[in-house]
């Protein structure tokens, strides 16, 4: 037997012998999405960490996921197998830089709305969460004399606004993998597979969201290429994206969208280093020794559980 195939047993064998479920997201790599029970967005996530009924949760994502996943079923062991995957865009809205901005604008009395890529510190001093699975529905549902700040994806906020109609104001944040596709490297990718259908992410910017066919969550993209008849999918988000479409949709071809800098070099694609962070090793790793292990101090935790959860009871109604 392989020295993978061996790693992959081991892990299987530790799960079952510690109870443990393995959730994973869209952008890990092929090999760790494979020996996953579950892979999906982070609303996905966020839904099946709050049901587990595993002694262990093991969380390939990053760690605002695997903190989400603690926060919605906190008498579980959530293991991360890299404490160290973070994500940029929930690093650029502090929480204490989100504090002393609600304190300087308390005349506003803001409803917060934070998109799920945020720390447990930022969820606490929130309203509402929203992912990009939900997030026009969950505008929608804040009460309309209310005004809203949405943190921390500047993106995510425009497009949402340009959905629902509500203005917002929004924080200066982003994501450094989806701010890479621009107009130029779209218009590039399109003139050469001129059939295929786009979709991007509404972390893109708004030049990139508007070639596209369709805008939507991860998950999203998987359903809307299921039921779709095209045959070719230019796909603008994180390249690992592609391994879940093309293991679900073997008959379809799926082009990972280029970021601007690498167009002339042709197959270059985006990865988020961070969702790198995890591999097979560090996941036996994490089993095997029960850390890096997620640990929320109380008082935060339920602070941070509030919001979430009324996203998980706006999402169903
Ligand atoms: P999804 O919830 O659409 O999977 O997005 C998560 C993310 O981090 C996108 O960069
Ligand atoms: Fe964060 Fe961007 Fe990576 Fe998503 S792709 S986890 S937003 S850095």
């Amino acid at each position: 037997m392989s020295a993978r195939k061996q790693l992959i047993e081991k892990i299987a064998e530790l799960k079952r012998s510690k109870n443990a479920v393995i959730l994973a997201h869209n952008y890990q790599s092929g090999e760790v999405q494979d020996v996953a029970d579950y892979v999906g967005d982070s609303l996905g996530l966020a839904y099946k960490a709050r049901e587990s009924q595993a002694d262990v949760i093991l969380f390939c994502g990053v760690h605002f996921m695997a903190e989400t996943a603690k926060i919605v079923n906190p008498s579980k062991k959530v293991l991360v197998p890299d404490k160290d995957a973070g994500c940029s865009l929930s690093d650029s809205c502090p929480a204490d830089k989100l504090s002393l901005f609600l304190d300087a604008h308390r005349s506003e009395n803001y409803y917060v709305v934070a998109y799920i890529n945020c720390s447990a510190g930022v969820k606490a001093l929130s309203d509402v969460i929203c992912t990009s699975g939900n997030a026009a529905r969950i505008v929608g549902r804040v009460p309309a004399e209310r005004k809203i700040l949405f943190v921390p994806d500047r993106n995510l906020g425009e497009w949402v606004t340009q959905q629902t109609g509500r203005s917002m104001t929004l924080w200066e944040g982003s994501c450094h993998v989806h701010m890479a596709f621009t107009r130029e490297s779209m218009i590039a990718v399109r003139e050469r597979y001129p059939d295929a259908i786009v979709l991007a992410h509404p972390e893109c910017v708004h030049a990139v969201r508007s070639l596209a066919d369709e805008v939507c969550s991860t998950e999203k993209m998987v359903s809307y290429c299921r039921q779709s008849a095209s045959k070719s999918f230019i796909i603008a988000t994180e390249a690992d994206m592609l391994h879940r479409l093309k293991k679900e949709l073997p008959d379809r071809e799926f082009i990972a969208a280029p970021p601007d800098a690498w167009v002339a070099k042709d197959c270059k694609c985006a990865h988020c280093e961070f969702m790198k962070c995890n591999t097979l090793e560090k996941m036996l790793a994490a089993l095997e020794s029960g850390r890096p292990e997620i640990d929320i101090e109380a008082e935060l935790r339920e602070r941070a559980f509030l919001p979430v959860e009324r996203m998980l009871e706006w999402s169903r109604t």
